[in-house]
């Protein structure tokens, strides 16, 4: 892998976007699968990836790429890219992006601040009439979040190589509809190639979705990596009986079996055996699912993270174990599981970090380093060139995957300005 020339235009300046434009985007955007939140009271996005929300958000952005002057193409997964030439033909371009997806419960700034962050940097790049040597394209990557077709970072995955494209569009929703079918259903099936050809390098821009550059009163965060992730389903098989008649010694209890192995989860975590391990579990149904019978059948998802591979694949062996020994301790019961998605820690380029700490310096934003505790696609394209993440800080604890889910005005602005100016640097100046 080649690394990007950190010295390109090392006297360049400093972009500054336009945060009002910025934000009057990410809200408008929002407005796409709104949702009011019952119990909180408060606006919520729900644009599960490939529903009607979905592809509605997906037009509008297509329509804002156009407006800014963006040559849009849409691939066989559904992943979308806008290019602006540079001056150089044979050079490859920068690529930024991020996804329009949400999980039900979103908010208005996963995913979309880096998609509308880059056509909002491609803006400011024409406004100031400037040409760059390699061109510069703004990804929209399809189903990143996995919670409808259960593999999270999924468009980015098959453009990277990492998984066929004949696999994901064989993933099915819990309604049995395949992502195939989704993808011509709602028009993003594309005519493109799914492999991307490798590009000079990759910086997206996302917020935090976590406490920590809130706990350090500071807005931006340069990613050195992402933590690795692993999602398998568990299917504990019972047997259904009646509530009043049925002796405790005579039941095979599947939402009981769940039951202990959400707790045995916490345990592992709180053992503090397995490092950082962080463990949900974030779905969990019981069939037939009604007050007066026994569960003859229940699934959970399970959501390990871990910084530390080594860790990681213990905690895994070790929940292995413990199914083991939950079956063998409870006669009748049966369990089976299956893999949604593992992927391993994924260092970002230094290259590219100090690309974007610079950047940071020069708007004389204060910056720290930080690990990623959630999923990017920018962890699948680091497999394809140098990559490095710029974080914006989130209100509220950084809470995120929730309505509450907050970056102010000025702290989206922010991140943009350094992702505009790490674009700039990136892909140098036309001639
Ligand atoms: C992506 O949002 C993840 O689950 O980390
Ligand atoms: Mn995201
Ligand atoms: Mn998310």
């Amino acid at each position: 892998m080649t690394r990007p020339d950190t010295t390109t235009a090392p006297n360049a300046g400093a972009l500054t976007v336009n945060g009002d434009r910025l934000w009057r985007s990410l809200m408008d955007l929002a407005e796409t699968g709104a949702y009011d939140d019952g119990r909180t009271g408060l606006r919520g996005v729900n644009r599960l990836a490939l529903t009607d929300a979905d592809a509605a958000g997906r037009r509008k952005v297509i329509g804002w790429m156009e407006q800014a002057g963006l040559a849009v193409r849409v691939d066989a997964m559904g992943n979308i890219y806008g290019r602006r030439e540079g001056t150089d033909a044979s050079a490859a371009p920068v690529l930024t992006g991020s996804h329009l997806d949400s999980v039900a419960t979103g908010g208005a700034f996963d995913g979309c601040l880096g998609v509308l962050g880059g056509i909002e940097a491609v803006r400011t790049l024409d406004e100031h009439g400037i040409t760059t040597r390699h061109p510069i394209e703004v990804a929209v990557f399809t189903e990143e979040e996995g919670v409808r077709f259960g593999t999270d970072m999924l468009g980015s995955a098959v453009a990277a190589g990492r998984i066929p494209l004949d696999h994901a569009h064989a993933l099915t929703d819990r309604e049995g509809r395949t992502l195939g079918a989704e993808l011509a259903r709602t028009g993003f099936a594309g005519p493109e190639g799914v492999r991307l050809s490798p590009p000079h390098a990759y910086v997206e821009c996302h917020i935090e979705q976590g406490p920590v550059l809130a706990d350090a009163g500071l807005d931006i965060g340069v990613v050195t990596g992402v933590q690795g992730i692993s999602w398998q389903e568990i299917t504990l098989h019972g047997r259904a009986a009646h509530a009043g008649t049925t002796p405790t010694r005579l039941r095979v209890d599947a939402g009981l079996a769940a039951a202990r192995t959400v707790v045995h989860l916490r345990s592992m975590v709180d053992s503090g055996a397995y490092g950082d391990l962080r463990a949900t579990v974030g779905h969990l149904t019981v069939h037939p699912d009604l007050t007066n019978i026994v569960p003859a059948r229940a699934e959970l998802t399970v959501d390990l993270r871990n910084p530390d591979d080594t860790h990681m694949a213990r905690a895994e062996a070790d929940l292995a174990a413990s199914l083991r020994t939950l079956e063998a301790g409870t006669t009748g019961l049966t369990v089976a599981t299956r893999r949604m998605a593992r992927t391993a820690y994924v260092p970002f380029d230094e290259g590219v970090q100090h690309v974007i700490a610079r950047a940071a310096d020069d708007h004389g934003l204060e910056h720290i380093s930080l690990l990623s505790g959630a999923g990017h696609d920018a962890q699948e394209i680091a497999a394809l060139c140098p990559t490095a993440m710029i974080f914006v800080r989130g209100e509220y604890d950084g809470i995120s995957h929730n309505p509450r889910e907050y970056s102010t005005p000025e702290a989206c602005a922010h991140g943009v300005d350094v992702l505009a100016t790490t674009l700039l640097r990136l892909a140098g100046h036309g001639r």
